[in-house]
């Protein structure tokens, strides 16, 4: 743990109002929940390219590719997930600081870890959407082979099967993947950010 007594925050001149009155939308974090498999990375990289297309800055922080990088020294052990999710709160956080709309898609399967990312920004930046779709259908998915292996017990600690998933409690938004289109969930999330004024309507 780094001394934080010695740590002094350096104050930037260019301020998120400064960056806000250049463009035509605030910053916030679009955080997409739910199983692997449901269809986060999907809805969010929908989502991110529909407001890519009106000239909003944005950002998309997908699991499988942290997980390459920044967080490759991570496994799914609870700790770790924790750890994860820590550390994209925080790079969340920077975006939002430079006014881009940043979307997360990660499994995020603890509500206190969830519950910490959205404290990490004003009550009016964080959105939790939160991608049902029932654990048989992603089982049966299975776009990347991951649930037949963990049920033949060759991946431990895969979430759903031998690792919890806690439901949001109460997320901003529910798409159920296995009942409505990508279209339809992709307009839910932009309706949403929408009505709460991040963004403006067209
Ligand atoms: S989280 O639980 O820490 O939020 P994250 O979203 O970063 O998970 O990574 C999940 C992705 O890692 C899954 O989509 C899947 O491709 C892969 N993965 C590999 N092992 C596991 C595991 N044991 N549990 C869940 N996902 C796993």
């Amino acid at each position: 743990m780094a001394d934080a007594e010695h740590i002094i925050w350096h104050q930037t001149t260019v301020t998120k109002t400064d960056r806000e009155r250049r463009s035509e939308h605030g910053g916030a974090v679009v955080w997409f929940t739910g199983l692997s498999g449901s269809g986060k990375s999907t809805l969010a990289n929908r989502v991110e390219h529909e407001l890519f297309k009106r000239g909003i800055h944005t950002y998309l922080l997908d699991g499988d590719n942290i997980r390459t990088g920044l967080n490759s020294d991570l496994g799914f052990s609870a700790a770790d997930r924790k750890e994860n999710i820590r550390r994209i709160s925080e790079v969340a956080g920077l975006f939002v600081d430079s006014n881009a709309i940043v979307l997360t898609a990660f499994i995020s399967p603890f509500q206190a870890d969830r519950e910490a990312a959205r404290q990490r920004v004003a009550d009016d930046e964080f959105f939790e959407i939160y991608v049902k779709c029932p654990l048989e259908v992603c089982e049966k998915r299975d776009p990347k082979g991951l649930y037949k292996k963990a049920l033949a017990g060759q991946i431990t600690a895969f979430t759903g099967i031998t690792s919890p998933y806690e439901e949001p409690p109460a997320p901003d938004l529910i798409i159920d993947t296995s009942e409505q289109s990508l279209e339809e969930g992709t307009q839910n999330v932009i309706d949403l950010l929408e009505k709460n004024r991040v963004i403006g309507n067209k």
